[in-house]
């Protein structure tokens, strides 16, 4: 007998991640379904939306046609809660990164399993409500960290792991963006925002992830005057280092630059490099130039780049003729589909709370295994907010006599504790 199993999604937010790599999912899953033997044939489907206007979710369905479920799209305050109320199984947050807790903890409050971009929240209290949240709702509560998926950064991973690499002492990451990004496509909600939070906390997650240790201290600086004033809260590039230790005492140090305005003509659509330092080697890699230089008149670098990152989500005619778009940014959103299968319909319900328990120890994409990460971003947040409100250079410490994580000021006395528990 073959039963089939379903899968019904939301989705809050469809700017730019959800066209270059959710609608692919969706359109992929919707034409194929997933299968695997412990959950069987699954289909998958985009049931409701949430959008601040209806306007990008309305082209998307014209665009799609059948290659999308008809779903029903919801706007507005409460565009959220409709969405819950249409029926769901697992909803994705894709807003930017300053709005995702209120969804995200709508949807674990309606015990439905979550998916959120990048960086997860932005404080360690909105963190602790979600993780308490989903374990109450006995769900699934993860975010998307695609870089983990490169197959570069797994590389390394795998040679540190494998005990290849061993002991990483210093690194340095930069991810740099064109102008585009923060002049048109992020305009609505770029005041007061930074691209480290955006972007950085892929390399955070990265280092964290990869290397393990324990975050000690956070520091950081930044330019403005580019997209706002010079005196504003809005940022051009940020600058920031982590140091960690590791459990034989010894420390590591890194720095991750990020900038969104880059110029427009860059060869690359982003510029992504990273150099990991270790007691006996050195990994350099560039995702950028990974061996693909192509130039076309009257196109590069504008409507095509020179250089073009062909693992995340390239545009493919497959040796069999279909056409394809295809990638690690996909694969990460299909990743979480099948952990979510597998702890829906992988086995008898008396089973359900040990599957979800092995859902829940991945720690690549678990938001309880996110703490570092996101202690980092809180900290790089409150350090920018106290450079733009005059006093710049602050120092942030992880997990100290005074609190979890703690603010000083060059020429106080006073800490701030901005998360009293530990990180
Ligand atoms: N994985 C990645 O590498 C990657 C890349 C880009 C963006 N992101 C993440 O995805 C998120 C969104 O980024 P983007 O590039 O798609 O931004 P975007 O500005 O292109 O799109 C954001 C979308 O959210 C909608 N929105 C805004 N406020 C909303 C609200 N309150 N309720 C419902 N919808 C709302 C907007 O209308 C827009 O459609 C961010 O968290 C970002 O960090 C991740």
């Amino acid at each position: 007998m073959s039963t089939r199993n379903t899968l019904r999604a939301g989705m809050v937010g469809m700017g730019m991640i959800f066209d270059e790599t959710y609608r692919l999912f969706f359109e992929n899953a919707r034409a194929s379904g997933l299968y695997d033997r412990m959950f069987g044939d699954l289909d998958v489907e985009l049931t409701a939306v949430a959008t601040r206007t209806g306007r990008r979710a309305e082209a998307t369905k014209k665009s799609a046609g059948d290659r999308l479920a008809d779903f029903q799209s919801f706007s507005g305050d409460d565009a959220v809660d409709k969405m819950l109320d249409a029926g769901v199984d697992f909803a994705c947050v894709a807003t930017p990164d300053d709005r995702h807790f209120e969804a995200c903890k709508k949807i674990l409050d309606a015990g439905v399993s979550l998916l959120v971009e990048k960086p997860s929240v932005l404080s360690l209290q909105q963190l602790d409500e979600l993780v308490a949240l989903a374990k109450e709702k006995q769900v699934l509560a993860k975010v998307v960290y695609h870089k983990l998926l490169d197959p570069d950064h797994k590389k390394v991973r795998t040679l540190v792991h494998d005990g290849v690499l061993k002991h990483v002492n210093s690194g340095y990451c930069t991810l740099l963006e064109p102008k585009q990004i923060s002049g048109d496509q992020f305009s609505e909600w770029i005041t007061g925002r930074n691209p480290g939070t955006y972007v950085a906390v892929h390399y955070i997650k990265l280092i964290d992830f990869s290397f393990g240790g324990r975050l000690k201290t956070v520091t950081a600086t930044g330019q403005r005057g580019l997209v706002g004033p010079k005196d504003g809260p809005t940022w051009d590039s940020t600058q920031m280092r982590m140091i960690y230790e590791y459990d034989d005492g010894r420390e590591a140090a890194f720095d991750i630059h990020t900038s969104w305005v880059t110029p427009d003509n860059f060869p690359g659509y982003v510029e992504q490099e990273v150099q990991f330092r270790f007691d006996n080697g050195l990994w350099n890699g560039h995702s950028r130039k990974r061996g693909v230089e192509c130039t076309v008149e009257g196109k590069t670098p504008f409507e095509m780049k020179i250089s073009m990152n062909n693992h995340y989500n390239g545009t493919f005619v497959e040796p069999w003729g279909d056409r394809s778009q295809r990638g690690y940014g996909v694969e990460v959103i299909e990743r979480f589909v099948r952990e979510l299968a597998a702890v829906k319909f992988g086995g008898p319900e008396s089973e359900y709370a040990e599957r979800l328990a092995a859902a829940q120890s991945l720690t690549y994409n678990d938001l309880s295994a996110d703490r570092q990460t996101v202690a980092a971003v809180h900290a790089l947040e409150a350090i920018l907010e106290k450079a733009a409100a005059g006093e710049p250079d602050c120092v942030v410490r992880v997990n100290d006599s005074n609190g979890g994580l703690v603010l000083y000021r060059p020429g106080s006395a006073e800490p701030e504790v901005l998360y009293d528990g530990k990180v």
